[in-house]
């Protein structure tokens, strides 16, 4: 998609269509239709007596050939309650016209900016990215390929600030990051192998500048990884990966490393305690963690925050076989703790587990990690929040304004030794479940036995990974929820 500020008056503008947002109750003089000639204005008006036009969120109303404008349609966008707008929702607006024109055939856009600054043309450029993206990869007739070709950002001849095509590119960058995630996530496991997966993130190193360093099977044996390992050894045909991104730019401070761990299990049968068949093709996502990592890193790598930063994705399947692990086997980590296996199909944690022990081996001096870990988080905050999880306040806390500033749901649940007993084993240091109730709770506390004291914040995202319904400003699918959040942390830093 090509993205510009486009300085014509709004009245000469000939773009297919041109966008404006109105807002509820305030009748056609709200929002952007302010910018617009009295006489269209009129019209809109026309259409509002008639109830055409209420300016309900996401309402999308067309004027064709409005007066005394070069365009030939205008398109105005309900805007909502006036005191709900912020840039979270203009984000979904531009989305919403983004999703509304293409689907009628319009490849080019102008959208009507009603303020210079940078969070709302941040915004409306994130917004269209987001929306123009579509899961149907494998159809032969794709609405994936039918998207917006331009999307002027029409100012109306208004003086921009310097920092304007700086916050366009940061949308641009952060847009096209969550569809990077959006797409590793989609693919089906057949097609996003944990080969497949460390050779896309080889790709992206390589072209935004990266180091990539991918351990094998071998290696992973050689450190010792008795948990990740377990995991991986009944898939004998897909050999497990370590994919290892880093990003450190020379002027940044020695201290903090940040870690980011992501969970890159690319199918999750299970194991030997087998999920039942009912939706288990939804297990095709359970690297969506480590795919939420990467894009934090493409995106990071060219915004350049002064920060130094490990992605670390322990890539395999899980799966039943004659030499899958069992459950009541124990294995020994990384870290020396051994493990009884209560359930194969807890297997998230385990791998989780050596992986933070190897971050912190590598330096790291902070850990968050994100994984669609438990089905019990679906059950706490269903699909619209991440369950965030974690003893260090400082660091929980700077999620959560992370979260708060790039309009991410995100949401505290407790950790609390009162809920150690219940992950205890009789014949090892800890059993990898710790039973149905608070299970969210214990899943993410067990990874948190691996950070020791290195400060750590666990996102459990297997609600949020993905839309099981269409929105009017983003297709069903995959989400990639977190991608802002973390981009948002980590070039806020300042360290
Ligand atoms: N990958 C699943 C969690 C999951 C469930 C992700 C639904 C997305 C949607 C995870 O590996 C898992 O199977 N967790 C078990 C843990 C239990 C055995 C302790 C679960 O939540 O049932
Ligand atoms: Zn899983
Ligand atoms: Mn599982």
């Amino acid at each position: 998609m090509k993205i510009e500020f486009q300085a014509e008056p709004l009245t000469q503008i000939s773009s297919s269509a041109l966008v404006a947002y109105s807002f509820e109750g305030a009748g056609a003089s709200s929002g952007t239709v302010e910018l617009l000639p009295a006489e269209a204005r009129n019209q809109l008006e026309q259409l509002q007596t008639a109830g055409e036009l209420t300016g309900k969120a996401f309402e999308c109303t067309i004027l064709r050939w409005p007066t005394g404008m070069a365009t030939s349609k205008l398109l105005v966008v309900g805007a909502g309650k006036p005191e709900k707008f912020n840039d979270a929702l203009l984000r979904n607006l531009a989305g919403a016209a983004v999703r509304y024109l293409r689907s009628r055939g319009v490849r080019e856009l102008a959208w009507i900016l009603g303020s210079s600054e940078p969070g709302p043309i941040t915004a409306v450029v994130d917004g269209a990215l987001v929306a123009d993206y579509d899961s149907d990869t494998y159809r032969t007739e794709r609405n994936g390929e039918k998207g917006i070709d331009t999307l002027w950002l029409a100012t109306g001849g208004a003086a921009l600030p310097a920092e304007s095509q700086t916050a366009l590119n940061r949308g641009r960058i952060l847009g096209e990051a969550q569809n990077f995630t959006r797409d590793l996530v989609n693919e089906p496991s057949n097609r996003m192998t944990p080969t497949i997966l460390a050779e896309r993130a080889k790709d992206m190193a390589l072209r935004f500048g990266l180091s990539c360093e991918v351990l094998g099977a071998q290696e992973i044996q050689d450190l010792k990884m008795g948990a990740f390992r377990g995991v991986a050894q009944g898939s004998q045909h897909e050999p497990a990966k370590l994919i290892v991104v880093r990003y450190s730019p020379e002027d940044a401070p020695n201290e903090p490393v940040i870690g980011l761990i992501g969970k890159g299990i690319t199918f999750d049968s299970g194991g030997i305690s087998i999920k039942p068949s009912e939706n288990m093709h939804e297990m095709k996502t359970d690297m969506a963690g480590g795919a939420t990592m990467l894009g934090v890193m493409q995106a990071v790598a060219q915004l350049n925050p002064r920060v130094r930063i490990t992605a670390l994705i322990p890539a395999t399947e899980n799966m039943p076989s004659g030499n899958a692990y069992k459950p009541g086997d124990v294995l020994t980590s990384m870290s020396g703790k051994t493990i009884e296996i209560l359930n194969t199909d807890a297997e998230g944690r385990l791998v989780l587990a050596d992986t933070l022990t190897y971050a912190k081996r590598l330096g790291c001096t902070v850990l968050i990690d994100a994984a669609t870990l438990t089905g019990a988080v679906l059950i706490a905050l269903g699909t619209i929040t991440t369950g965030v999880f974690g003893w260090n306040k400082e660091w929980v806390d700077r999620v959560l304004a992370a979260a708060g500033a790039a309009g991410e749901k995100m949401w505290q649940l407790p950790v609390d030794d009162d809920y150690r007993d219940l992950y205890k084993s009789s014949i090892a240091d800890l059993a990898n479940t710790g039973g149905r109730y608070g299970g969210a709770i214990t899943g993410a506390m067990f990874i948190g036995e691996f950070a020791g004291d290195t400060p750590w914040v666990h996102l459990d995202i297997a609600g949020t990974r993905w839309a099981n319904d269409e929105k009017p400003y983003r297709s069903k699918g995959p989400t990639g929820h977190g991608v802002r959040t973390l981009v948002q942390l980590l070039t806020s830093l300042n360290p």
